[in-house]
């Protein structure tokens, strides 16, 4: 997200508009929390995680009268355009705002989810999913070492994303993702079949918003098949933060820029969308899917 913030304040500053940040996003907005940003105030903040002007779920901006406050201190400062970088929460304070304020609002998606109808990218997913797959490449020494089976949870939300991102990528037995339960015998299975194929070491990821949860499968697993020396890794909020990958600095900084050029074409109520590697601009409200591949088709094939 920082640099995304970066592309903006500097594009911002570059067309000659006056560019403020607001701490705590729509929290900030309430309690008056501005700050006048200039190209200067986002050095060095490229190579780093999370965002400078923090992130807090705010559940009274929800309210209509809680958001008069936070309207007249927008008009207080004279704005008419509003960048919000997050995901579905954040979009829709934008479309409340263009609505009752006038303003021209537009988001970036921004979550390690990769989650967002209407775009195929979300800030933070590469670097997350490197993250997950730096972790499991790690935990593999211990797993062929010892040939033990390892669990490892990460995260995505309802999503699944990021399990079967990395699960490719770092060569696991299987990803187990929402929306397709997956039972302890259908592991098994898969352990056998691979011992056919002599394999000594075997990963599943799971994610976050699986069915049954990582700790639970895992427990069911070693009672129902002691003979297994069985572990479990819940990776949580390391794959939160750290350096951006080169992927998404760079793509945050085009969605950065192009928010900006959105705003002084009038664009608004609508997010920058990545499309076949495209920055377009997407009214709110899609429900239109990415579109992607069975990778779990994949993962198991390449997995015997
Ligand atoms: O939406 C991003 C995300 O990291 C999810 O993957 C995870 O479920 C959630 O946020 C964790 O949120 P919190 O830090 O508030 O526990």
């Amino acid at each position: 997200m920082n640099a995304a913030l970066r592309a903006v304040v500097r594009t911002g500053s570059y067309y000659g508009m006056d560019v403020y940040g607001i701490y705590r996003g729509y929290a900030g907005m309430l309690e008056n929390d501005f700050s006048q940003l200039s190209p200067r105030s986002v050095n060095h903040i490229l190579q780093k995680g999370g965002t400078f002007l923090k992130s807090v779920r705010s559940l009274e901006f929800k309210e209509k009268e809680h958001r008069i406050k936070a309207i007249e201190n927008l008009k207080a400062r004279k704005i008419t355009g509003l960048i919000g970088i997050g995901g579905d929460g954040t979009f829709a304070g934008l479309t409340r705002l263009s609505e009752e304020a006038e303003i021209t609002c537009v988001g970036i998606p921004g979550t390690i989810d990769n989650d967002i109808a209407g775009t195929e990218y979300t800030i933070g997913f590469d670097t997350a999913c490197n993250t997950v797959i730096d972790a499991v490449d790690k935990i593999r020494d211990t797993a062929l070492s010892h040939n033990r089976v390892f669990f490892i949870e990460v995260m995505g939300r309802d999503s699944g994303l990021i399990a079967e991102q990395a699960a490719l990528a770092s060569g696991a037995l299987m990803a187990i993702v929402p929306g397709r339960p997956t039972a302890v015998e259908d592991i098994k299975k898969k352990l056998d079949r691979g011992a056919k194929n002599k394999k000594t070491s075997s990963i599943i990821i799971v994610s976050e918003g699986a069915e049954i949860p990582a700790y639970k499968l895992r427990e069911e697993f070693s009672l129902k098949y002691p003979e297994y020396e069985s572990k479990l890794t819940i990776l949580g909020h390391l794959q939160r933060g750290g350096s951006p990958s080169r992927f998404d600095r760079n793509m945050a900084s085009r969605m950065g820029y192009h928010a900006v050029d959105f705003i002084l074409d009038g664009c608004s109520d609508g997010m920058v969308s990545v499309i076949n590697n495209e920055i377009l601009f997407k009214p709110f409200g899609t429900t239109e899917q990415k579109t992607h591949e069975d990778l779990l088709k994949l993962i198991d094939i390449l997995s015997t």
